[in-house]
């Protein structure tokens, strides 16, 4: 009989990639995938720890997973196996299965080839399927192949686990030592996506431009090989960390058009202290000069970053210097958050905490300053012509909604033929979020 499967997926893009392999993995067993979790019989949940509230959630996901259970049991429809995947489930697995007895198994983030082992043995013997081990057999080599891409666009993940230990962050403990995949196999990976009909990839890792996988493969190098791959036409990578922007990698920002002139690049706070505190390793004017040179090499870039505020000890002159950067270097987006304690690391020990609503009011001052920088970025493009990869429906019938070089989302008018494809959008409008424009060239020759 066929089976039902729905993954929740929380988290970065990392996590969103697994749930993609996962689901492939599971498909020749047999698994096909509804949105639903009432219509499942096996729900995997693939979580995230980075914040303390993201990591609560799985709790009160598996509350509700158990009620559903019990209705779907009092109906005579079978059951719903319960499975926690991801960050949380590899920093906290033991717990999870102490404080949840409804979860049916725990599989950490480098075990997810040995997902059907694991399900077979929960429906056998409940309480022991937890594999939270960092095994030595790589699991990208017990995973299939992509089967699909979806709206054009994919994600590849290229590199995993960071070495950084920045005070405030779970992901080294998560995620573990950081690991590169064979240039080889991320270049067969790469065309086998765009033989599905990927025209833009996205590089991944926590530490994506770490990549380094011996005999001299650099994340640049590795650029430069994708942008040959036909039909291959967008290249990006994400998250990057200032120290490893190395010159290898700029010139590949100044030389291979593919390469998108975008760049997520976090910088955590504007006030040296406190990126000392937080063990990044560089100033703010470390910082700038990453940009500088990466502005000299590709002049069009737009850059976004992470932040956050309330960090232990941080004052207001520092936070200031924080707002000031977002005003100095203006980012086309940002993220910020507020600092968040995380069982086991450094900063979780440090004294200075800084009450809730200090923590609250700065967000607040941050996002207006990076809303402002947005808005003027996006203000900047009415007039252009984007080239923008159109992937999914909007919100008005003949209506699509694309990317823009720069991540920023187009909406424009759009024969459904065109969808999937990169096309000339004139922009018309600017909105907090996104842009709207029409279609120019070839499309209107068509018309
Ligand atoms: N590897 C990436 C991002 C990791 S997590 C990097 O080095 O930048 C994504 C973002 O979450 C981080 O950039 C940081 O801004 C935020 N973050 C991580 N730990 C946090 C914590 N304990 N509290 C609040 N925000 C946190
Ligand atoms: Fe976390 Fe720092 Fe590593 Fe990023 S570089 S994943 S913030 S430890
Ligand atoms: Fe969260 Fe793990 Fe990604 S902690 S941000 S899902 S690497």
């Amino acid at each position: 009989m066929a089976k039902r499967l729905c993954i929740k997926t929380y988290g970065c893009q990392m996590n969103v990639y697994d749930s993609g392999r996962m689901a492939d993995l599971l498909a020749p067993l047999g698994y096909a995938a509804v949105d639903d979790a009432a219509e499942a019989d096996l729900v995997i949940l693939n979580t995230c720890h980075i914040r303390e509230k993201a990591a609560e959630k799985v709790y009160s996901d598996v509350g509700r997973l158990r009620d559903l259970r019990l209705e779907r049991e009092a109906r005579g429809e079978g059951s719903i196996t319960i499975a926690v995947a991801g960050c949380t489930a590899q920093a906290e697995g033991a717990e999870i299965m102490r404080r949840a007895p409804a979860v049916d198994l725990v599989v950490g983030p480098q075990a997810y080839h040995r997902l059907p082992e694991l399900i077979a043995r929960a429906h056998r013997t409940k309480g022991e399927a937890l594999d939270t081990d960092f095994p030595v057999d790589s699991k990208f080599d017990g995973l299939p192949a992509q089967t699909r891409v979806e709206g054009s666009a994919a994600f590849l993940t290229i590199q995993e686990g960071c070495d950084k230990f920045c005070t405030f962050c779970v992901v080294p403990y998560t995620r573990g030592a950081e690991a590169s995949r064979p240039a080889a196999a991320v270049l067969a990976e790469a065309r086998h996506l765009a033989s599905l009909g990927a025209r833009e990839i996205t590089l991944l890792g926590q530490n994506v431009n770490a990549y380094g996988a011996g005999e001299g493969w650099s994340l640049g190098r590795l650029v430069r090989a994708l942008a040959e791959i036909p039909g291959l036409e967008r290249i990006r990578y994400t998250t990057s960390h200032p120290r490893d922007m190395d010159d290898e990698l700029i010139e590949a920002h100044a030389q291979v058009p593919a390469l998108m002139p975008f760049l997520h690049l976090p910088v955590q706070s504007g006030a040296d202290r406190i990126l000392d505190a937080m063990n990044r390793r560089h100033t703010a004017d470390d910082y700038r000069r990453v940009i500088e040179r990466l502005r000299k090499a590709r002049p069009d870039i737009a850059l976004s970053s992470d932040f956050i505020v309330g960090f232990p000890g941080e004052s207001e002159a520092e936070f200031q210097a924080t707002v000031d950067l977002v005003a100095e270097i203006g980012f086309a987006q940002a993220y910020s958050f507020k600092y968040s304690p995380r069982p086991g690391t450094p900063a979780s020990m440090m004294a200075d905490c800084l009450p809730d609503d200090v923590k609250s009011e700065r967000l607040a001052r941050l996002q207006a300053a990076i809303a402002k920088g947005q808005r003027q970025f996006n203000e900047a493009c009415v007039g252009r012509v984007l080239p923008v990869l159109f992937d999914r429906p909007g919100r008005h019938p003949g209506q699509a909604v694309g990317r823009s070089p720069y991540m920023q989302g187009v909406h424009a008018d759009l024969p459904a033929e065109l969808m999937g494809r990169i096309v000339d959008v004139a922009i018309t409008s600017a909105h907090p979020n996104s842009l709207g424009g029409r279609l120019v060239g070839a499309t209107e020759a068509a018309a």
